[in-house]
């Protein structure tokens, strides 16, 4: 085995999978190319864009930032297993519904995104537009809380306001998302 190579077990969407990857493959490389987990998407390929997140043991990742050999031993969730088998995650069904999407080239990410979103603001961390940050301050999930916690997944084609409302409807929240994303 060269030394700029290694043989590495990823964890992905419940699966374990065995790969030789070059030592600076990418995560994002690595389940694209050699897993055939296209629903990823590379857009800067250099953590601006988001359209790569992925979850890593349940937080958001970038995956063209972080070295596929560094994600052993880790739990990957992409787009491809976020549904529970037919089962649409609730996530994917606002998105549907409300059009949170116009070509779909980010919506993988903004997916993944929303999904960790909704967890973090449900187990209380706070974001720049959190007023009050003390622990156990109660915040709702608004759609300036929603566009701050999103921000770093852009999308070219501006379906920012369906985006909002999609991941507002998903967490339970659409009332008060539509009344500030209209306002
Ligand atoms: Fe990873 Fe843009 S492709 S952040
Ligand atoms: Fe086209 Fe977001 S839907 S880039």
């Amino acid at each position: 085995m060269s030394p700029t190579r290694s043989e590495i077990s990823l964890h992905v969407n419940g699966k374990t999978h065995t790969l030789s990857a070059d030592n600076r493959t990418t995560l994002l490389d690595a389940l694209r190319e050699q897993l055939g987990l296209t629903g990823t998407k590379k857009g800067c390929d250099h953590g601006q864009c988001g359209a790569c997140t992925v979850l890593v043991d349940g937080r958001r990742a970038v995956s063209c930032l972080q070295l596929a050999v560094a994600a052993e031993g880790t739990a990957i969730t992409t787009i491809e297993g976020i549904a529970d088998g037919d089962q649409l995650h609730p996530v994917q069904e606002a998105f549907l519904e409300l059009d949170g999407y116009q070509c779909g080239y980010c919506t993988p990410g903004q997916i993944c995104s929303a999904v960790a979103v909704i967890q973090e603001h449900a187990e209380g961390w706070p974001s720049a537009a959190t007023d009050d940050v003390r622990p156990g301050a109660e915040t709702a999930l608004d759609a300036e809380e929603i566009r701050e916690r999103m921000s770093g997944n852009l999308c070219r084609c501006g379906a920012y306001t369906a985006i909002v409302r999609a991941v507002a409807q998903a967490a339970g929240n659409p009332v008060t998302a539509e009344t500030k994303v209209m306002a």
